[in-house]
């Protein structure tokens, strides 16, 4: 677990989590911490104490499967204390102790550096430092409230933490948390060996002397000026940031606990500090936020991601080329993230020219990459050098993958698939990045739609991480395992779908910002829409968002949706709306800088004067936590009638998706677990009520109402097992 070995006088502990993927955290390590801690503090032959790793990384962060399931407030309690005890031991047991940073130290592992006299890590751009807990719902409980504050001031501490920052070594030294860099390894060990035996009295504690020499109490030796700050110093802080914290972090429990911390711990000294510290994290750890976030952003990405919905017993087809049709927005990012993933790509468009300026689309990116030190010009020619653009079709023999991101137009789609499938071998898949095309119509124009499949990108294409897979009616699993296979080696999370309109993400999606325009055409005041939708977590209102959709593109879901399924656009309210902004106001969104915002040349964009009267406001206007339930309930509804009808047939899909997609509040879990968040039987009770007061757009299913009925979600979720 930890090896123990004197070096040149100084003890150095090893940790080596032999049978575990990481170096982590738990029960088991913090024991074998304490122990080897008290044998090196004891040992004549250790004038000081080096803890690093011989593995990849140092240590990635605490178990969160412990962490799930410490199953009250009182066990975490007492084992977050454990852990403090230990650190508060290394710090105050009168031997130097250095954290050699060989590797990654995230989260618990980078408190346990925090807890050292020195931290030297090796310089390497792949190597990350932070305190990313706030993204699962949690915050730094091991200490990292109280001592990052006290080492690097408490306003940059509180945006490391809050923004769950992660640094690589050299970002790290210029924030402080580092305090020097080794080339190699061996550098590394040498450097903390060095220091450890250079520095023996620079840590004895210190008697605080007021201005009459008078001893007033302890300094803690390692916080130069003091470790307590002054009351007036705190709130100054407070009242600046506490603003930030109500708007960003407004459903999150977590963020205000690292406020109250740092708050309560920065003005006593720091064992109290410690200890306010475990109490707010042990309770923290329990609330349904955290729980949710562990469970969705954790262990079902993780499971995502490792391909949790391939087929079994399917060999994919190894994707070394991939063929992209279409070198616009879409195919010129999907090239970009291939390329990066080693990939060979053929980018064809109908000129050469076309296809050019879709690999200056890489050669755009890479040069930023450069510049800001994530890779050299060597890796980034190599990478360009992978992008072939190409006019001619013939050019894609021998691709194992097709992707078309051509104009949504079915005809050309039926086109370039028939034309590209003519110089392909028999094994090779063909996908369609469509976003509102059924899957399964598309694939009558292939040869054999049993390998043609939907890969569903999101824009920017190299900042989203999700790819909606849907399978058509007759997609078969190697063209299954091979989508996922791809969206693996490029690093992206897959989730699986199947056809329908506007699949999964889009179909949820439609809803959110359906029901905001639909309560524009109530009176509502626009402010008080888009601010609800803040409110309730999702990352920008509801109008915002189908401005950047573009309205015309609403309309012609609108209408194609209306000639499929007879349903008229203009009986829904919110058709009605889109309807008049884009045929009579010529209002068609951002792109053309004109929705229900208006987006003036260096200014700010603000809502349309126009809505005022287009829309007069009602004398009456309802308590926002109205619009937040209808905001949320219909976007949790419709993935229930998603999951229902087989579109998407898991709880981690359907969670994954809605937070990675569309922004779905992750407090909640996802927009499955939703239903859970509030309760089953609040769910359907509510929905009845809202069908009533709005109609039947918020009907519950009968699924739902017989699970209310049983308070029976588990037995909900598990219809597919
Ligand atoms: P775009 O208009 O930026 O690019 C389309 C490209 O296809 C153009 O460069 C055009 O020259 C090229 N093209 C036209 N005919 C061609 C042919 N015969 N052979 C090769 N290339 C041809 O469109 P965008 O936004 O990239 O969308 C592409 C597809 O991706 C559409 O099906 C769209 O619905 C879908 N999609 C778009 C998303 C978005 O946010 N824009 C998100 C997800 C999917």
């Amino acid at each position: 677990m930890i090896q123990y070995t004197i070096k040149k006088g100084v003890a150095v502990l090893d940790i080596n989590m032999e049978g575990y993927p990481m170096n982590v955290l738990n029960e088991e390590s913090i024991k074998a911490l304490g122990e080897v801690l008290e044998r090196a503090l004891s040992d004549d032959a250790a004038k000081g104490i080096v803890i690093t790793s011989s593995r990849k990384e140092f240590v990635a962060g605490a178990d969160l499967k412990m962490l799930q399931q410490s199953a009250d407030v009182e066990t975490t309690y007492q084992m977050i204390r454990q852990l403090h005890n230990i650190f508060r031991r290394m710090e105050t047991g009168r031997k130097p102790v250095v954290a050699a940073i060989n590797g990654t130290a995230l989260g618990g592992g980078y408190e346990l550096a925090l807890a050292c006299h020195r931290r030297i890590a090796l310089n390497h751009e792949k190597i990350q430092i932070g305190l990313p807990e706030i993204q699962i719902g949690l915050f730094p409980g091991g200490g990292g409230t109280q001592r990052l504050p006290r080492l690097i001031g408490i306003e940059p501490a509180m945006q490391f933490i809050l923004q769950a920052k992660r640094m690589n070594p050299q970002e790290a030294l210029k924030a402080g948390l580092v305090d020097e860099l080794a080339d190699t390894r061996e550098e590394l060990l040498q450097k903390a060996i060095d220091w450890a035996l250079a520095n023996p009295s620079a840590l004895q504690p210190y008697d605080e002397i007021d201005k009459k020499g008078k001893v007033v109490g302890k300094k803690d030796y390692r916080i130069p000026g003091g470790n307590v700050q002054s009351p007036k110093g705190v709130q100054t802080f407070m009242a600046g940031t506490a603003l930030l914290v109500q708007k960003v972090h407004f459903n999150y429990p977590a963020a205000h606990a690292v406020m109250k911390c740092l708050y309560e711990g920065l003005q006593v000294p720091i064992d109290l500090g410690l200890d306010i510290e475990a109490k707010y994290f042990a309770q923290i750890a329990q609330t349904k936020e955290a729980k949710n976030m562990i469970r969705t952003l954790f262990f079902a990405m993780n499971e995502a991601n490792k391909g949790a919905a391939a087929p079994q017993g399917v060999t994919p087809r190894e994707v070394k080329k991939v063929g992209i049709l279409g070198a616009g927005m879409m195919g010129s990012g999907i090239a970009y993230v291939s390329a990066m993933a080693g990939i060979e790509v053929v980018l064809k468009d109908v000129s050469v020219e076309k296809a050019e300026k879709g690999k200056d689309y890489s050669r755009e990116l890479l040069k930023k990459s450069v510049a800001r030190g994530k890779m050299n010009r060597e890796q980034a020619d190599q990478v360009l050098a992978l992008i072939r653009p190409t006019a001619d079709a013939a050019d894609l023999a021998g691709c194992d993958l097709v992707i078309e991101a051509v104009f949504e137009d079915r005809e050309l789609k039926y086109k370039v698939t028939q034309e590209a499938e003519a110089f392909l071998d028999e094994r090779a898949v063909f996908a369609s990045n469509t976003s509102t095309l059924p899957i399964t119509s598309l694939a009558e124009a292939s040869r054999r739609p049993e390998q043609f499949i939907g890969l569903h990108f999101f824009s920017p294409v190299d900042k989203m991480m999700l790819v909606e897979i849907i399978m058509g009616e007759k997609t078969n699993d190697y063209a299954l395992a091979t989508a996922i296979a791809y969206v693996q080696k490029i690093r992206k999370t897959p989730i699986v779908v199947n056809d329908s309109r506007g699949f999964y993400t889009s179909r949820c999606f439609g809803t959110y910002t359906s029901e905001g325009i639909t309560m524009l055409a109530e009176g509502i005041v626009p402010a008080l829409i888009e601010h609800a939708g803040e409110q309730a977590g999702m990352p920008v209102g509801p109008l915002e968002v189908a401005d950047a959709v573009n309205l015309d593109l609403i309309y012609k879901v609108g209408k194609q949706t209306e000639k499929d399924t007879g349903l008229a656009f203009s009986s829904l309210p919110e058709g009605k709306v889109i309807i008049k902004f884009v045929e009579e106001l010529g209002r068609t969104g951002r792109r053309d800088k004109k929705g229900f915002y208006e987006y003036p040349e260096n200014e700010p964009k603000r809502l349309w004067k126009g809505l005022q009267e287009l829309f007069p406001p009602k004398a009456e206007q309802p308590p926002i936590e109205e619009l937040k339930k209808r905001l949320l309930y219909r976007q949790a509804l419709e993935a229930a009638r998603c999951f229902e009808e087989g579109v998407v047939r898991t709880r981690r899909d359907a969670d994954v998706g809605s937070i990675l997609a569309w922004g779905f509040p992750p407090y909640t879990g996802g927009a499955l677990s939703f239903i859970d968040y509030v309760g089953i039987q609040t769910f359907v009770a509510e929905l009845e009520r809202l069908a009533k007061t709005y109609g039947e757009r918020f009907t519950p299913t009968d699924a739902l109402r017989e699970a209310a009925a049983k308070n029976d979600y588990a037995g909900y979720i598990n219809r597919w097992k």
